[in-house]
């Protein structure tokens, strides 16, 4: 398996493009099992995650037609033959569970391998199926599947989500727009990939209330159409690259990047002591003077501060003059960076769901390994500011989410490169 060699120290300086959001592109190309006309999504990023979901969609019948240089992804789903997502492609992206919504509302039927755990916690999707069965589907669990059908089209409900979730706020959305009547959805997620999603509904047709708020308004119709959306910044992107121009002492224009879905991130930079400056083109992320300081996160649902990007921050805060307690509020195992920053020369304590994060002056390379995206760049950005080398093990999961980082990173004069095993 590849590895990602960094020799620590640089600060960087330059500009780093942000790239479209995985996470965003993820269920609008799920959005495009509801039509029979083709969705366009365009400013596509090219990450692992975003092959495996047009894969899966290529096997349940969807055309997909890419244009690299336009970035952009045509999806015609005239001719879906297959309703079943198949274990081996959920296993490796659990967002394949967001064709479950989209399959159920447009064909009455979806069978979908149940995600089952992963590295970050139990990552349950019960409130998803829940949700389901309110608008009228029957959901069996048989063979490690979640098999899904209703007989005519899915009714109109009133949907409370005890609890804040992304993907069921995302995957009702989608069964609700071809729903018979209205849905409500309460305590709805309000990140800005939901909200994305539901812009991008709107131009296909359905009828949403309520766009940005805890509480969505659908009202089904028969029918979507073909649309053409341009998918928005990447804000956990944005943020890591933030931090990994904060940790070096750098001076970056993340280009592209939005202030607005970033205010938490931004904010906590703030207080630490970084400068964050919008420009025409981006923001800019600077820290000239002094070290780090302290400040203390906790993770929750948007606009809180978000839980994807809780390791990078941690990374940061190794450096930081201080203390800071970190308190991680979404997933109930996200500490896994902890034990290789320790291995970095970190001084980190972690307590039930917090971790205290005394700053110390440096760090040193080490080879290390991550088991999830966002734990495994938080020990780039650790390794782009510790004395050394470190090696990044595990290159596989940076890949899911990050589109050619290494390069990006080396155009801010980071030694880094990829050694391919
Ligand atoms: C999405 C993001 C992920 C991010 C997370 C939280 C995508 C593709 N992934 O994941 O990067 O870390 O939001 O911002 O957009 N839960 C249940 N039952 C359910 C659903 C969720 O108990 O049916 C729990 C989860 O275990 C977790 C919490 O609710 O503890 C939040 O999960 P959720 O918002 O659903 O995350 P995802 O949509 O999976």
């Amino acid at each position: 398996m590849d590895r990602i060699r960094i020799t620590g120290g640089r600060p960087l300086t330059g500009e780093i493009p942000i790239g479209g959001a995985k996470n965003a592109a993820l269920p609008l190309m799920a959005a495009s099992l509801l039509t029979p006309e083709t969705l366009t999504l365009v400013n596509l990023p090219s990450v692992a995650d975003i092959h495996a979901m047009a894969n899966l969609l290529a096997e349940l019948g969807v055309k997909t037609e890419k244009d690299a240089d336009a970035r952009s992804i045509a999806m015609t789903g005239d001719a879906v033959s297959e309703t079943t997502a198949p274990y081996d492609i959920v296993r490796k992206m659990r967002a394949s569970v967001l064709v479950l919504g989209p399959l159920l509302a447009r064909f009455g039927k979806a069978r979908v391998s149940l995600p089952g755990g992963c590295a970050i916690g139990t990552r349950p999707v019960d409130l998803h199926l829940k949700a389901l069965e309110q608008m009228g589907a029957t959901i069996e669990l048989a063979g490690g599947y979640i098999d899904a059908h209703v007989d005519g089209r899915l009714k109109g409900a009133h949907i409370l989500f005890p609890s804040i979730t992304v993907g069921g706020t995302e995957n009702i959305l989608m069964a609700a727009a071809l729903a018979e009547g209205e849905t409500v959805i309460a305590n709805a997620a309000r990140e800005p990939e939901v909200t994305d999603l539901a812009c991008c509904l709107q131009a296909m047709g359905a009828q949403i209330t309520g766009i940005g708020s805890d509480t969505l308004h659908v009202t089904g119709v028969d029918a979507l159409k073909s649309a053409t959306h341009n998918i928005v910044p990447d804000r956990i992107e944005t943020g890591t690259y933030a931090v990994a121009a904060a940790i070096t002492g750098g001076d970056v224009l993340l280009k592209h990047a939005e202030m607005a879905s970033n205010e938490a991130v931004f904010g906590h930079l703030m207080r630490a002591g970084v400068d964050v400056t919008e420009t025409d083109d981006g923001i800019r992320i600077a820290r000239k003077n002094g070290r780090i300081r302290g400040v203390d996160v906790m993770t929750e649902p948007y606009p809180g501060f978000p839980t994807d990007m809780q390791a990078q921050f941690m990374a940061l805060l190794t450096l930081a003059e201080g203390a800071s307690m970190i308190t991680e509020s979404i997933f109930e195992n996200r500490f896994m960076h902890v034990p290789e920053l320790l291995r970095m020369g970190a001084d980190i304590n972690v307590h039930g769901a917090s971790a205290i994060v005394r700053g110390v002056k440096k760090l040193s390379g080490a080879p290390v390994m991550a088991t999830d995206l966002r734990a495994s760049v938080s020990l780039v950005l650790a390794g782009l500011a510790a004395d050394g080398v470190t090696e990044v093990n595990r290159v596989y999961h940076l890949d899911r989410g990050y589109e050619c980082i290494e390069q990006k990173l080396a155009a801010c004069g980071a030694e880094i490169e990829r050694v391919p095993e």
